[in-house]
């Protein structure tokens, strides 16, 4: 695996790997790697044979209240965790590499209307502008046939497939499946700030969203009825609960004739905060 660091390396780089007749597949990331990331690499192996993974914290889509500075920073490990999947290059660039016309940058992705108004949208303003940027340099820089994203972080992949719908952008967006630990949790880098004891409670997010999915196959409509009593359950326990919804797929306002939703929560825990989704299917 090569470990580049500036666009230029990066250039060179993929350039060997076009002259070789190889496409590419991009997995972007924050590093601090966990199983759900190599998911995504060994997904990228399989539709391409040069995978690039990037590793990169996003200033840009941090709020002023967010966790930018102790956001968990391993390339060590995650170097050696990329090498052993057998991905070809891990790309870590610098803040000016990433934007080299100088940061902030003058110029970034604005995402207007309902998907960036809601749920993500409404409590993390500035979020999805600056993850659509960051992603769209990359994908200029990396130029892959194929990127592939979580579906844990269900609204980004939206914004991400959108932007690139909006823009003409030629590559093809894959999404992967949530990993979970044992007991439900969704894995992420964020949930090493839990203690113990939030640690032990987590998974309840997971456990509340089956329920309004049961009821959901179980043919009841009445949206908001079905999340009632499970926030205030999360409430109780501690959690402060931002959004507990059920949405339609493209995360409209649910019709009762839909046959698919996806339901998706925010909350706090603690220092800790948590976003989960489950995609409900009711054919
Ligand atoms: P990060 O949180 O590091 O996530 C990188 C990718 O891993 C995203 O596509 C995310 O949806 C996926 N992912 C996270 N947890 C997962 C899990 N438990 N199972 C499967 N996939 C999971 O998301 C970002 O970074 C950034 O916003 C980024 C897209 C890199 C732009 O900066």
């Amino acid at each position: 695996m090569q470990i580049v660091h500036s666009t230029a390396e990066l250039d060179c780089v993929l350039a060997a790997r076009r002259n070789a007749g190889e496409s590419t597949a991009l997995v972007p990331t924050m590093g601090n790697l966990h199983a759900g990331h190599v998911s995504l690499i060994r997904r990228a192996q399989q539709l391409a044979p040069c995978v690039v993974v990037s590793v990169f914290v996003n200033p840009l889509q941090f709020g002023p209240h967010d966790d930018f500075d102790r956001y968990p920073r391993t390339l060590d490990a995650d170097a050696k965790l990329i090498a052993a999947e057998g991905a070809a290059v891990l790309f870590a660039p610098s803040i000016s590499d990433m934007y080299p016309g100088g940061y902030p940058p003058a110029t970034s992705v604005q995402i207007d209307g309902p998907l960036n108004a809601v749920l993500e949208g409404e409590f993390r303003p500035g979020h999805f502008a600056g993850v659509a940027t960051v992603v769209n340099i990359l994908l200029n820089r990396v130029q892959p046939a194929v990127a592939i994203f979580g579906q844990k972080d269900y609204q980004q992949l939206a914004v991400i497939r959108r932007m690139v719908a909006d823009l003409g952008m030629p590559v093809r967006i894959e999404a992967g499946a949530t990993l979970r630990d044992i007991d439900g949790l969704a894995l992420s880098s964020r949930n090493q700030y839990l203690q113990a004891q939030e640690r032990a409670l987590a998974p309840r997010i997971y456990i509340e969203m089956q329920k309004i999915a049961a009821g959901l196959r179980a043919g009841s409509r009445d949206f908001e009825t079905l999340c009632a009593e499970p926030r205030s359950q999360l409430q109780a326990l501690g959690f402060r609960p931002q959004y507990l919804e059920v949405r339609a797929a493209d995360l409209s306002v649910p019709a009762a004739s839909l046959k698919q939703f996806v339901i998706l929560a925010a909350a706090h825990l603690g220092s800790t905060r948590l976003i989960d989704n489950l995609i409900v299917d009711c054919e």
